[in-house]
């Protein structure tokens, strides 16, 4: 019971068909809630929210690429439809283009489409995301949105420009935005992850507890965030980065 904390609270979540997303939405239905999983993976974004609809949780499944609005708002259309309100958007898509393009030159040589791809789906999608949902949490005068920063965009990474420069807007963003909700009870808030280990590869970043974080801990501080006991909070980029930010590090 007293693990219920957001029954029957409706989420959208994207980037859900791996890695932390997909956590998240597993941890918020079964605390009660409802989600609409979303992913431009639509083959895996359709058989994570099976897995948990076969055990009897509020999930479905929506494919859509961020970077087309039509197909954001869509995402939006269905939460609406099945569940009738939209409570909490946790925004997990995107990542770096050194991993999800494979695209390893200098930020000078790279080919300006994987500029694009950068930019448009680590920021631009966020923005796209948010600005479905803001009217609907502000006519029901309460949500939480959720962005996910990194280090990356607090320290900046040689490796990951477009990355870097996307994540540190994405601060900008929550602070706007916090901004605009706030008179309607919209709380919106970042977390800026050091290495989470949803990939083998994050165990070699450097941090000052000597070792990458459990997807779980990250999960826990948003989750934490999104429910009303943070009901104070709006307009915070937290790090969890075992104290890479305490300086010093390479
Ligand atoms: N893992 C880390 O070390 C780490 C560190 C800091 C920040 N982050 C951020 O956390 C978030 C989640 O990371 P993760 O490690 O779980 O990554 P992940 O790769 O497991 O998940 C990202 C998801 O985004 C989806 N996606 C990619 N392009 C998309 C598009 N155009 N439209 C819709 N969906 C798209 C992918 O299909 C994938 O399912 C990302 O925003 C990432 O930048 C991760």
């Amino acid at each position: 019971m007293e693990k219920m904390k957001y029954k029957n609270k409706v989420a959208i979540i994207t980037g859900a068909a791996s890695g932390m997303g997909q956590l998240a939405a597993q941890n918020f239905v079964e605390e009660g809630g409802r989600v609409v999983m979303t992913d431009v993976n639509k083959e895996a974004v359709t058989a994570a929210a099976e897995t948990l609809a076969s055990k009897n949780y509020h999930a479905v499944g929506v494919q859509a690429d961020v970077r087309v609005y039509a197909e954001v708002k869509q995402v939006a259309d269905v939460a609406m439809e099945k569940f009738g309100r939209i409570d909490v958007l946790m925004n997990f898509a995107g990542g770096a283009e050194t991993r999800m393009m494979n695209c390893h030159k200098p930020f000078y040589e790279l080919p300006v489409e994987v500029v694009d791809w950068g930019l448009d789906v680590n920021l631009k999608g966020t923005v796209y995301f948010c600005h479905a949902v803001m009217g609907q949490m502000i006519k029901q005068e309460s949500g939480v949105i959720l962005n996910l920063g990194s280090v990356s965009g607090v320290e900046g990474s040689a490796g990951a420009v477009n990355y870097s420069a996307a994540k540190s807007g994405i601060i900008g963003l929550t602070k706007a935005l916090a901004h605009t909700g706030a008179p309607h009870k919209v709380r919106v808030c970042c977390v800026s992850p050091g290495p989470v280990l949803t990939r083998p590869g994050m165990a070699n970043m450097k941090t000052r507890l000597g070792r990458a974080a459990d997807p779980q801990e990250v999960i826990d501080l948003i989750l934490f965030l999104c429910s009303d006991q943070a009901g104070f909070i709006t307009g915070t980029n937290y790090l969890i980065d075992g104290g890479r930010n305490c300086g010093g590090m390479e």
